[in-house]
């Protein structure tokens, strides 16, 4: 007997599960990992190379502040400033940032800092917001906002604007780029959300991990990153919080360091949060950190990423497209294809047993049901995703191109 209560696995947990009981390991070459969350490490054409050593010093073995340091709180605010508000009035401070040890105790703080309020989400989104939202359900009340299905779930900011008046939000949780549709609200459309949501008294909580993997309507890299924060008229009014970090646009998952970046005073209770939370950043990878942001250093990483990944993307949608994977909008944000597997052997059309069969042919994927949100678990089963698939470009293109020739066999043998 367990006092610990039964809990659904992860996505990511479940999938790695099943393949690793048929026999995959991390780094196995035999394997194409196209579920992964994880950016291609490593070097990439025309990246800056990665400092391989850091020196310890005695002040990195202390408790350091819960909402980062005064350093590095200062250089993620110089980094906004620098690539979003350039020529405007208000700007980005240290107080307007809280650093946290990765992107889902970020999170995690800011719906902790929530008071009691109606919280609208859309499905399919990250699928840690079902989570997330879950542990604060003695004070949030969840809004599922729909999103239209057959534009390939793109979100529509009318109609968002119009379920935000209509069912009161107090606030709204998106990421943009969307995990996993690869939808991207920018310039016009992003800014009338930014307004839109300003005038309606509503928080925008907009996750951005994606940022900086964007690509334009032809498929090639786009010029620069997008973030809500270029629309915010004044960065202590209103309500947009952002959250980002080095986990995919700087490709250190494993450093754990995400930032929340806002209104001076929703910040400093984000930060109180993370006091019972997660206790603050460490002070060693905040050091670290201070140089992965240098503006030099930092533009010349994101541009090399989204030229690497624009032509990944293109590899992925074009395999996947041509076994016969419906891609109704393609990517222009984040490192995954959404796929609707309607139009493939009837035998592959759920994707449960799309995915079962590639595990076959040493494939994984990531089946589209685990990406729909609904803490309250009143829909549960409503399976409304059984045929939608989510196919990462995240690992290296020799990688991508074995695994979409696996793919097109397997789909090519069950026809
Ligand atoms: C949309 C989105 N937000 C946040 C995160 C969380 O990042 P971290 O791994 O730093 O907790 C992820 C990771 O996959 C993500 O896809």
């Amino acid at each position: 007997m367990s006092a610990f209560r039964e809990q659904s696995l992860p996505g990511a947990t479940f999938v790695l599960r099943e393949a690793v009981k048929r026999g995959y390991s991390a780094g196995d070459s035999r394997w194409c990992n196209l579920g992964q969350g994880q950016p291609q490490l490593g070097s990439l054409p025309g990246a800056p190379d990665r400092p391989s050593t850091l020196r310890l010093e005695e002040s990195d073995c202390g408790y350091g502040p819960v909402g980062g340091t005064r350093e590095m709180r200062q250089a993620v605010a110089d980094h906004y400033n620098r690539l979003y508000r350039s020529g405007l009035r208000s700007q980005y401070s240290a107080d307007n940032v809280a650093i946290a040890s990765g992107g889902r105790p970020a999170l995690s703080r800011v719906l902790h800092a929530l008071g009691a309020v109606r919280l609208g989400f859309q499905t399919p989104d990250y699928m840690s917001f079902d989570a997330l939202i879950a542990q604060n359900l003695g004070r949030l009340l969840p809004v599922a906002v729909p999103t239209p299905r057959l534009g390939g779930f793109r979100p529509e900011v009318d109609e968002l604007l119009r379920v935000i008046e209509a069912d009161v939000l107090d606030a709204l949780i998106l990421s943009n780029p969307c995990n996993p549709t690869g939808q991207l609200l920018e310039g016009d459309e992003l800014s009338r959300l930014v307004g839109g949501a300003y005038t309606r008294n509503c928080t925008l909580i907009i996750d951005e991990f994606y940022s900086h993997y964007v690509y334009g309507a032809d498929g090639s890299a786009a010029d620069g990153p997008v973030s809500a924060a270029r629309h915010v008229e004044d960065v202590n009014r209103g309500a947009v919080i952002i959250v980002d970090g080095l986990t995919k646009s700087f490709r250190r998952p494993g450093w754990r360091l995400a930032w929340i970046v806002g209104p001076a005073e929703m910040i400093e209770k984000a930060i109180v949060s993370g006091t019972a939370i997660d206790g603050g950043p460490s002070m060693l990878v905040q050091r670290a950190s201070l140089e992965v942001l240098n503006p030099s250093r930092a533009d010349q990483e994101t541009a090399a990423i989204r030229a690497v990944f624009a032509q990944k993307r293109n590899l992925l949608l074009d395999g996947l497209c041509k076994i016969g994977v419906r891609v109704p909008s393609w990517p222009r944000g984040t490192f995954y294809v959404w796929g609707d597997l309607i139009g493939l052997p009837l035998s592959l059309r759920d994707a449960d047993a799309f995915f079962y069969a590639a595990l076959e042919e040493k494939v994984i994927t990531m089946p589209g049901r685990f990406f729909e949100i609904d803490p309250t678990k009143r829909c549960m089963g409503s399976g409304t995703l059984t045929n939608w698939m989510r196919f990462s470009f995240g690992p290296d293109a020799e990688c991508i191109a074995e695994g979409v020739g696996r793919l097109a066999r397997m789909v090519t043998s069950s026809r």
